[in-house]
This record gives C-alpha cells, structure tokens and sequence, in this order.
C-alpha cells in the first residue's frame, strides 16, 4: 500500500481555510481519564517547548531532514484513508495531541474535532483555532448528540492508552477494545455509505503478562524486557493488543480493509525526537524549566520519564534490533452498516 499522494499545499489551494465547525456539546463525564496517562502528557508538554507537537509514527523517503516531513506524510496518508477529501467532510479524531491533523483536515476543508483528555493539549488545540474537547474518548458511548455527526473516525497513537494492566488482570480488555469499535460506529453519520476508521496502534510481538507491567520496575533485572515494560508503564500508562486482537474486537461494526506496518517510521520519528530533546536539554531553558517544575510536582512519575527516555531509552527500544519487540500497525476499518445502532 502506498503512502499518501497528496501534499496539504496543493489541497489548501482548493479549498477554503476555515471552515463551519460543527456545534456539539461537551460530553458528560461517564469515565474519569486514568489519572496516569493524563499526568503522563503534562509530562510530556516539556517537549513541546522544543517543538515537539507530534508524537505518533511518520512516513520517512530517504531524501528527508525533519521530523515534520515523515509525519506530514503519514497523516495525509490516514487523512486518504479515512476519505477525507472533499469540502465538509466531517471528521473525529481521538486522541488529537497538538493538533496536527486537526490543522491539516481543516487545510483539506473538512470539519475537524478532536476529543482528548490532555487539557495542555486541548488549550494548545483551541488557541491554533482547532476545534478540540477534553474527556475521554468513552464518554462518547453517551454522548447521543454526538451520535451520526461524522463522515470518518482516526485514532492516531492514542488506542495504547485506553487499556491499562489491571483491566487486563479483570478480563476486561477485548471489551474495552470492542467498545470503542461501537463507539466509532455510533458517531458516524448511518447515510454514510463507505465511512472508515483509521486506526494506528503498537503491538506487542512478545510474550507480556500485565504483572510485568505492574512489578515496580526497579524490582526487574536492568536491561530486561519486563523492566523496559514496567518503565514504559509507570511513566505513560497503558497496554498494547497483540496481532488480530483488534480485528476480532472490531466485530460486528467493522471490518479491516487495509493493514500496514509503520513500524520503521515510528523508529525514525523517535530518533527525531530524541535529537531534539538531548539538544534542547543543552540549549533550550523552557524544555529544562518544564521539566524541573514536572519534578517538583510529580517526583515519582519525572523520575521514571527521566529513567525511562533518556536513561534505559525504553521507548526507542520498542522499535529497534532486528526483531523490535513491538510493531506499529495502521489499520483501515470499513464500516458494517448491517451493524445497526
Ligand atoms: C501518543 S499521543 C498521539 C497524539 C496525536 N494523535 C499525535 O499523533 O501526535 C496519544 C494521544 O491520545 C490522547 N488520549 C489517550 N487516552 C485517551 C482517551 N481515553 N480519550 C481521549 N484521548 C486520549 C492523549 O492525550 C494524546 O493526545
């Protein structure tokens, strides 16, 4: 499968830049965010004050330099996935981060709304003038008003969070998983024939049992898998699914059209990254003043992002050796209109 063809430029041109958001209220809380994923992104806005808005995989072409050009291409891919090329178009996306996609369906004319629970995310999204509410992403499963109101849903690297080890330990993930499937299914408009799901996921290829990730990580032997799994966990909060575990959960609302394996571009994008912040950390004062306030309001969870990043590097261990022991999926889900409401 090829990545995206369109450039946002050539698109911006035909049509106009601001379109008519859609109205919707704010969604009524039916699930509090996990306090740790959430305080995992006030952690994370440190890295915004280098620039770093964008924390999902690219779409790297040998000639590139930047982070941007990667993940430019690998959202307009997703944006060519979920059908978003026409004026109008009316489109979800969970887990909108700093935006980014937001800004480029708007490029593309569409009615962009993001659902987030990061609120510096969600205040970084509404001053750019992006239509961005903050809540989870399960709120919507109540949400009536927002039921039938969108053309095509995209999850770009916010799925990872919405399982945590202990719902695992209670036997609770393919539910959760199934239910956020009905969700997408719930908001798209039902008159929309063809309407998708665009999802980008990790998932793990080696054997991981929910007590890896819940043992204090300083308990497991450094350099093992179990620690890395443990410091990934108790900084960011989360859980990955396995191969096909999404495509059973997707049952009866969708079925999978395309799948793709982005996982060489999530290791290009995390090398980006850290350049950035490792320059930063030596030449940029607000990346430093960030990450010192973090501490002195969040001791244990800077520590372990500072142990976890820059220290045991287990985020870029995800995706590097010959067999990493995760990959990164993109998958296109086509909506089974015989699913019914
Ligand atoms: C890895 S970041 C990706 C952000 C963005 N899509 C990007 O590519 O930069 C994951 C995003 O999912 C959001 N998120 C995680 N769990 C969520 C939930 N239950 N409901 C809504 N947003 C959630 C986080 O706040 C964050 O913005």
């Amino acid at each position: 499968m090829s990545i995206s063809t369109r450039s946002a430029p050539e698109l911006r041109s035909t049509f106009p830049s601001t379109p008519e958001p859609l109205r919707l209220p704010q969604p009524t809380v039916r699930v509090p965010p996990t306090e740790l994923v959430q305080l995992c992104y006030t952690l994370v806005h440190a890295a915004e004050a280098v620039g770093i808005r964008d924390l999902a995989d690219g779409e790297y072409r040998p000639s590139d330099t930047t982070l941007e050009q990667g993940i430019e291409r690998q959202l307009n891919y997703l944006l060519d996935q979920v059908g978003c090329d026409r004026p109008g178009f009316r489109l979800l996306e969970i887990g909108c981060g700093y935006g980014h996609l937001l800004k480029l369906a708007q490029q593309r004319g569409a009615r962009a709304v993001g659902v987030n629970i990061s609120p510096e995310q969600v205040h970084f999204c509404n001053d750019q003038g992006l239509q961005a509410y903050c809540g989870n992403y399960r709120d919507l499963l109540d949400a009536t008003d927002w039921h039938g109101q969108f053309d095509g849903v995209i999850a770009n690297g916010s799925l990872e969070h919405w399982v945590q080890p202990e719902d695992v330990q209670a036997g609770r993930i393919d539910t959760i998983y199934h239910e956020s499937f009905q969700i997408a299914h719930l908001v798209l408009d039902p008159g929309m024939t063809d309407a998708r799901y665009v999802t980008t996921a990790i998932h793990v290829k080696r054997d991981v049992q929910p007590e890896y990730l819940l043992t204090p990580w300083q308990r497991q032997p450094r350099g093992s898998d179990r620690r890395h799994f443990s410091l990934l966990h108790h900084w960011m909060g989360g859980y990955y699914p396995i191969d096909g575990q999404l495509a059973a959960c997707a049952e009866p609302y969708f079925t999978l059209g395309a799948e793709v394996d982005g996982t060489e571009g999530y290791r290009i994008a995390n090398d980006y990254r850290m350049a950035r912040m490792l320059r930063g950390l030596y030449t940029n004062p607000k990346l430093l003043w960030r990450i010192a306030r973090a501490w002195v309001h969040h001791p244990r969870v800077t520590n372990t992002m500072i142990e976890c990043y820059f220290i045991e590097r287990s985020w870029d261990w995800q995706f590097q050796g010959e067999d990493p022991p995760m990959k990164l999926l993109r998958h296109t889900w086509k909506r089974n209109p015989a699913a019914g409401f």
